[in-house]
């Protein structure tokens, strides 16, 4: 199993008052699994993908990941984790605009400890296969904003993670991109093995999942 959820429930204090944004949260993925979800804006969609990429830590239940519970973990158990068994895409890349992209993607790598030439060779074997060899030397603020987004999916990709989660990756681009982006995170994430969690609007893009749910109600209901 690459993540567990057991009874997630997540309850944010502010100013004396506590909201409840998700309760009794479930959700098995298999390894190589992949999952949608839908919602409406504020119904608490980013919250439960930070929870389970272990940048959030729900108020009560369990989440597991590889088997292993990460609810009481110290933060350096969850940073190796992060580092080592989970891949990001956010709407916004992040990429480091200043550098090129073959820097976007060794860098990703040596912070995770590889020796420079396995991330560069590594970066390499996936620009040639993604078709983005002949950007590889641009800088990323150069890049459209599809061409980014393809990057940003190359990064959460090139450690090899057992789980890539991925939070409106599509919302600021048309139709055309969205589908290229969608299409490269399945099929690459199929390929190595990756379990997919993707937070979408797009109900064509949910549909490419096996499975797909709704954050409805504070909880996770089968589309
Ligand atoms: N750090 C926080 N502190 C307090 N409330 C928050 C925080 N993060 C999110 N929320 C609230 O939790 C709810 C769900 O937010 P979010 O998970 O971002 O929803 P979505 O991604 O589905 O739009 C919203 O009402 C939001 O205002
Ligand atoms: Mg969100």
């Amino acid at each position: 199993m690459s993540i567990e959820l057991s009874s997630i429930t997540k309850d944010y204090n502010e100013y004396n008052s506590n909201t409840r944004v998700l309760e009794d949260v479930n959700l098995k993925l298999a390894d190589g699994d992949s999952v949608s979800i839908i919602g409406r804006s504020g119904s608490g969609k980013s919250t439960l993908l930070h929870i389970m990429g272990l940048l959030d830590t729900p108020s009560c239940g369990d989440i597991f990941i590889s088997g292993h519970c990460y609810s009481k973990a110290s933060d350096r158990l969850k940073a190796e984790a992060r580092r080592k068994l989970i891949g990001f895409v956010y709407q916004f890349h992040y990429l480091l605009l200043e550098f090129t992209v073959l820097e976007n993607l060794t860098i990703t790598q040596l912070i995770s400890g590889a020796s420079s030439s396995s991330a560069k060779q590594n970066a390499e074997l996936l620009l040639k296969k993604l078709q983005l060899w002949d950007r590889r030397h641009s800088l990323a603020s150069r890049l459209s904003g599809g061409e980014q987004q393809r990057i940003a999916v190359a990064r959460a990709l090139v450690n090899f993670p057992k789980i890539i989660l991925a939070d409106e990756p599509t919302g600021n681009l048309d139709e055309t991109n969205s589908k290229i982006v969608a299409d490269l995170l399945f099929n690459e994430a199929k390929e190595r093995g990756a379990s997919v969690v993707l937070v979408t609007h797009n109900s064509d893009l949910a549909k490419i999942a096996d499975r797909s749910f709704v954050l409805k109600n504070k909880t996770l209901n089968l589309v």
